[in-house]
């Protein structure tokens, strides 16, 4: 299987919040394949669809440590019922957003609703880092970059560091 291509900041798909997933078939469970080959190969903790380029709302996420061996967790159609507190996730980082860093309020806690990959109904209560990468992820299949809820000010250095980026590229 191949690795898929990860959008980043700007692409314009990242910003659309993303469709329902309505069928769980074999399609899907070959794209959540391929979702898990390329957050593991990237690496990273979690990965939505959108950052692949699909209108789904799917993610994906691996909290474990490697020592710990590998622990894939599928949540489709992934909803926050309830959240509880404040806490400042430290150093936050995309895939979809490179060489870019910044502390972000979060949620302490979370009570959140899907269904795993077999379509199994999941309904589970996540604090600490697991809290901050639902949070992160399902952000994403909203349309929002953990950028978006940094300071305008940092957002736009980033912004201009990244189309300098690419006009160099162009040039
Ligand atoms: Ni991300």
């Amino acid at each position: 299987m191949s690795l898929l291509d990860i959008l980043t900041f700007p692409n314009p798909f990242l910003k659309n919040p993303a469709q329902p997933v309505a069928q769980i078939d074999g399609q899907l469970q070959a794209v959540i394949d391929a979702m898990a080959e390329t957050m593991y190969q990237a690496p990273g903790v979690g990965l939505a669809a959108v950052q692949v380029g699909l209108d789904k709302r799917l993610l994906i996420y691996d909290i474990a440590a490697k020592e710990d061996g590998r622990q894939l967790h599928v949540l489709i159609n992934p909803k926050i019922v309830s959240q509880e507190g404040e806490i400042i996730s430290e150093n936050e980082g995309c895939l979809s957003v490179p060489e870019f860093r910044s502390d972000v309020k979060r949620a302490a806690q979370i009570l959140v609703e899907g269904a795993d990959r077999d379509g199994n109904p999941l309904r589970f209560e996540a604090q600490g880092l697991l809290a901050i990468v639902l949070q992160h992820e399902i952000d994403h299949l909203n349309g929002t970059l953990f950028i978006d809820r940094i300071s305008s000010l940092k957002r736009q250095l980033y912004a201009r560091r990244v189309n300098k980026q690419i006009k160099n590229q162009e040039r």
